[in-house]
């Protein structure tokens, strides 16, 4: 009997955690459609969120977590996670992971959107994914191997469980691969909207595999808007980090008006979709906005990563601001997963942010992103070691012929730019039921081309995904019908606890369902 195999699609924190994790004696086979250096995580310049100051505690990170998440996250789940990732930044400071320290050798604890505590850690200034990334990829053993420049098709299934993939490595064509147990660690879907801090090739391609092998979709409506992307002369040049505004950056219109003054409790630092949606307004009304960065010491030590952005955008920081306007930045839905990553189809798991555990609800709270990828990783490894002892899959990879494999995918005749332009202007920060129902019938009326299986460009399969998940998306956004978290409905401003508490849409390929979801409506009573 050979060990035991898995397949991971992904080559970020959560792909890279698990593949840690995973005892020697099982396989482990990471499929990335780029290179492993092309990822979310590795853009990551906020760090991983954990208490750890003196005073903090569980309880207060989690009353920021729920407090950031509309009353929609899932109260165990949030507390899990929270307390499992102490043990991950324990385990990190005993690797001697390079944490920035302050002067008496402590990590240096920073204060992002929606924490009352200086409880995020930092490495390299504003590196702290990429960091991270280099230092898990140096932990792997001779068990992982990774496949890049592989994309995957689909994923393969035996009476209703998932035994592995369909895919095509750009030089030597389509194979099928066997495993145990395939993990979506894929990512979210940046590239659904014009303006993004993604890395573009987040396509949603895991929420689509997953979805069409007949896992379940949810909170897909909870979309979050950063508030502050560098953008010069309408070009957007990536992410300026919330840890700017920690560090004592305030947002300012032309006039130097600050307009966080007298809109929230926590001024700058107010949850990322409180913030997002004032800059919204203040765009529309006319206004220019900057980050006032004179009050940051040594800026350019501390954010060298957004120093080099504001480098290539022809920015100068020494004049003391950096021009910003809010863009898509993560998306809190997914693959909707238990404590241990498993989907709802048996040997399907997904972890990072193509999964939807409940920790964020309707808006995440800054950081917690990191976190909750190591501990899932780590979590996802644990449950698979258990579960799968012994290889119950055939051996394991073979070529196709185009006589083997056969059949067409229906590619939309639209481009990229067309699909990002009406999602940034109709399913955006401020959403309205017209403007909705208009999308929706617009990408339903969409025409296809059918394109072979043999024949199917990157491209086109990218886009393929990004069309049926922008469906998905408009029909979620479309059916709540109050406004929560990240999900702000102009014709339904106020939040409906009467009509949607502890409510998940969730979307299979049975259809479209209205759920209740205990562990939400938990929290809303913890919230409330
Ligand atoms: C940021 O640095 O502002 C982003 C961090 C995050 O998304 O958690």
């Amino acid at each position: 009997m050979s060990s035991p195999s898995v397949i991971v699609i992904g080559g970020g924190a959560a792909a890279l955690s698990l593949a840690a994790a995973m005892p020697e004696d099982i396989q482990i086979t990471l499929l990335t459609k780029s290179t492993t250096g092309r990822s979310n995580s590795m853009l990551a310049q906020g760090g991983i969120a954990s208490f750890h100051q003196t005073g903090d505690s569980a309880a207060e990170h989690l009353a920021d977590t729920l407090a950031a998440g509309g009353g929609h996250n899932d109260v165990n789940m949030a507390a899990g996670i929270i307390k499992d990732g102490k043990r991950m930044i324990e385990r990190l400071l005993e690797q001697h992971f390079p944490f920035d320290l302050d002067e008496h050798g402590e990590p240096q604890l920073g204060r992002e959107g929606g924490h009352h505590r200086n409880r995020i850690f930092h490495a390299g200034g504003d590196a702290t994914g990429k960091m991270l990334v280099q230092h898990l990829a140096g932990r792997l053993q001779e068990n992982v191997s990774v496949m890049e420049q592989v994309t995957v098709y689909e994923l393969l299934l035996e009476q209703g469980r998932c035994t592995g993939v369909l895919a095509s490595h750009e030089e030597t064509g389509l194979f099928e691969m066997r495993a145990d147990a395939v993990i979506i660690a894929a990512g979210g879907c940046g590239s659904l909207f014009s303006r993004h801090t993604n890395d573009t090739t987040l396509t949603g391609d895991g929420l689509m595999m997953a979805y069409a092998a007949g896992a379940e979709l949810t909170d897909l409506e909870f979309i979050q808007f950063h508030p502050t992307l560098l953008v010069h002369e309408e070009v957007c040049y990536g992410l300026v980090s919330e840890a700017v505004r920690g560090e004592g950056g305030v947002i300012r219109d032309e006039n130097g008006r600050r307009i966080m003054s007298g809109r929230h409790a926590m001024g700058d630092l107010a949850p990322r979709d409180v913030v997002a949606r004032v800059m919204h307004e203040e765009i529309r009304s006319g206004h220019s906005l900057y980050i006032d960065i004179s009050g940051c010491s040594h800026f350019a030590e501390r954010f060298p990563t957004i120093s080099s952005l504001c480098e290539t955008a022809g920015v100068d920081i020494h004049e003391g601001r950096i021009p910003v306007a809010p863009g898509m930045h993560f998306l809190m839905g997914g693959i909707r997963v238990n404590e241990w990553g498993e989907s709802t189809v048996p040997g399907l798991y997904a972890i990072g942010e193509a999964a939807c555990t409940g920790l964020h609800g309707a808006n995440r709270l800054a950081s917690n992103s990191l976190l909750e990828a190591l501990v899932m990783g780590n979590r996802a490894a644990q449950r698979i070691a258990q579960v799968v002892p012994a290889r119950i899959t055939d051996e394991s990879t073979h070529s196709l012929s185009a006589q083997e494999r056969d059949g067409c995918y229906e590619v939309p005749h639209i481009t990229l730019e067309e699909l990002q332009w009406h999602m940034s202007k109709s399913v955006s920060i401020q959403r309205s039921g017209e403007e909705l129902q208009a999308l929706y019938r617009w990408l339903h009326e969409v025409q296809t081309d059918p394109i072979h299986v043999q024949k199917i460009t990157k491209e086109q399969l990218e886009r393929l995904h990004l069309w049926q998940l922008a469906k998905l998306v408009t029909a979620s956004a479309l059916l709540r019908e109050e406004s929560r978290g990240a999900h702000y409905r102009t014709d339904f401003p106020a939040r409906d606890d009467a009509g949607w508490k502890g409510k998940q849409i969730i979307h299979s390929r049975d259809g479209i369902q209205i759920r209740e979801n205990e562990g939400i409506a938990q929290t809303w009573n913890v919230y409330s």
